[in-house]
């Protein structure tokens, strides 16, 4: 982790002089110092996701994640209230739970065994009578730090270090939508978070993967290795899945000529969203095999027929939430990338089960993330190599500009912000414009 005293962080002016409205300069990816500014100001004071409802059911129960450059643990109090902790021992340091997940009633840090309770509050401390006399458990400072802004929106935990932040609401703005359709389609209105999640750290800055998902210019060059043979491969090549498989990394590898219909859209929060993208494949929305079938009389049961045709209509691909959140509502999934340095990120696939819904649409969400989004798909591996060799080149001193011009004179005004066709730049254009207002905010 960067030693935040011994960088000069860049100037707001800095900053605006890294942007211009077709190009990005280098350092924006491989500035420490820049990587600092945004670890204060957009994942020190964004709202950030840190995990699921369905992940802390009961008390005790809690998930390792980070928020900025902490570590936290996300966990689940013997009240039933959620809360956001620095996972460090105030005695020492020490970081106190290795786990990525689990249930504990105590968490006791591993160097002078202080105890502490879910909700951070001090439990115990061995040999309590070496202690001063002044020394108190209920002492505030002898706790787990807290982190007092959470706000959670239909099951999604997100927390914040800024102290007085927008409201959540007000920055996931018409994202809520997303969120909504994910919920919305379980039969019985609630999602539960699968146990297991797919990570992976690749070599390259986090904003080049924000970049890559709302990229639709790349997939026929970066995936014609998995894409070209799926084209050529008679229908039901694949009795396995039912040509699942096929069709996704046909759906996935569009030609110029079948971008018509495809939008693209970005807000001035930074979020970017692909509209009709997936036409195809057992999951997208035209489909008509048995288990869709069943799945969607058990929608209908719910919610009506009209309100089911419109959950089910919604074709929303790669849903970004600034900065670092991506919902594939219709595929059941999410992935978190979280930036560890300048040129480091972690990133995090989850899977949902829609409860009420057909074992078989939760394998098929399975099927789509190891087809396509987890670390040794046919189709990640190939962004991941890519986004590795900019990072590499954008890490030297020579060609100091990025372009991003590619769409610039066809973007259009739209109510929320920006809509586009399927081969601008424009959610990049979006995401930078966000960022510099980001990074130049005044604090509050
Ligand atoms: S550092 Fe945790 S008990 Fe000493
Ligand atoms: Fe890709």
């Amino acid at each position: 982790m960067t030693d935040h005293q011994a960088i000069e962080l860049p100037t707001a002016e800095d900053i605006r002089s890294l942007v211009r409205p077709d190009h990005v300069h280098r350092r924006a990816y491989a500035d420490p110092s820049v990587f600092q500014l945004e670890q204060d100001k957009i994942f020190g004071k964004l709202w950030i996701y840190v995990a699921h409802e369905s992940q802390l059911k009961k008390p005790g129960d809690f998930v390792r994640t980070r928020l900025a450059e902490h570590e936290v643990l996300v966990t689940r109090g013997e009240d039933g209230k959620i809360n956001v902790l620095k996972n460090r021992c105030p005695h020492r340091g020490a970081r106190l739970c290795m786990a990525d997940k689990g249930t504990s009633r105590l968490f006791s840090c591993p160097y002078h065994a202080w105890v502490f309770r879910p909700d951070g509050s001090l439990s115990s401390v061995p040999h309590k009578k070496s202690y001063p006399e002044s020394f108190d458990l209920a002492d505030p400072r002898n706790h787990m730090q807290r982190i007092e802004q959470i706000e959670i929106y239909r099951g999604f935990v997100f927390a914040t270090l800024n102290e007085n932040p927008e409201p959540l609401l007000k920055h996931l703005g018409e994202m809520t939508e997303v969120i909504d359709n994910l919920v919305d389609r379980a039969p019985d209105g609630e999602i539960e978070m699968a146990d297991s999640v797919f990570s992976l750290e690749y070599r390259g800055n986090w904003k080049l993967h924000m970049e890559n998902a709302a990229d639709i210019f790349h997939p026929s060059f970066v995936h014609s290795s998995s894409v070209m043979p799926a084209r050529r491969a008679p229908a039901n090549a694949s009795i396995i899945d039912q040509d699942q498989t096929r069709e996704m990394l046909m759906a996935n590898g569009f030609g110029f000529d079948e971008w018509e219909g495809i939008q693209l859209n970005g807000t001035p929060s930074g979020h970017t969203y692909m509209k009709n993208f997936y036409n195809r494949g057992v999951l997208s929305p035209e489909q008509q095999d048995p288990v869709v079938v069943r799945y969607r009389a058990a929608l209908v049961a719910r919610l009506g027929e009209e309100k089911a045709a419109h959950v089910l209509g919604m074709n929303r691909f790669n849903n970004i939430i600034y900065p670092n959140l991506i919902i594939n509502a219709q595929y059941q999934q999410m992935r978190v990338a979280t930036p560890l340095a300048v040129d480091r990120t972690l990133v995090r696939i989850f899977c949902f089960r829609l409860k009420g819904a057909p074992d078989e649409m939760f394998h098929r969400a399975v099927r789509f993330q190891t087809t396509l989004g987890s670390p040794a798909s046919m189709i990640f591996s190939d962004d991941v190599e890519m986004l590795e060799r900019c990072q590499q080149g954008l890490s030297k001193e020579e060609g100091p500009w990025v372009d991003f011009s590619r769409g610039l004179d066809s973007d259009r005004r739209a109510e929320s912000g920006a809509v586009s066709g399927a081969a601008s730049e424009m959610p990049m254009r979006v995401q930078f414009q966000a960022w510099v207002n980001y990074l130049t905010a005044e604090a509050a």
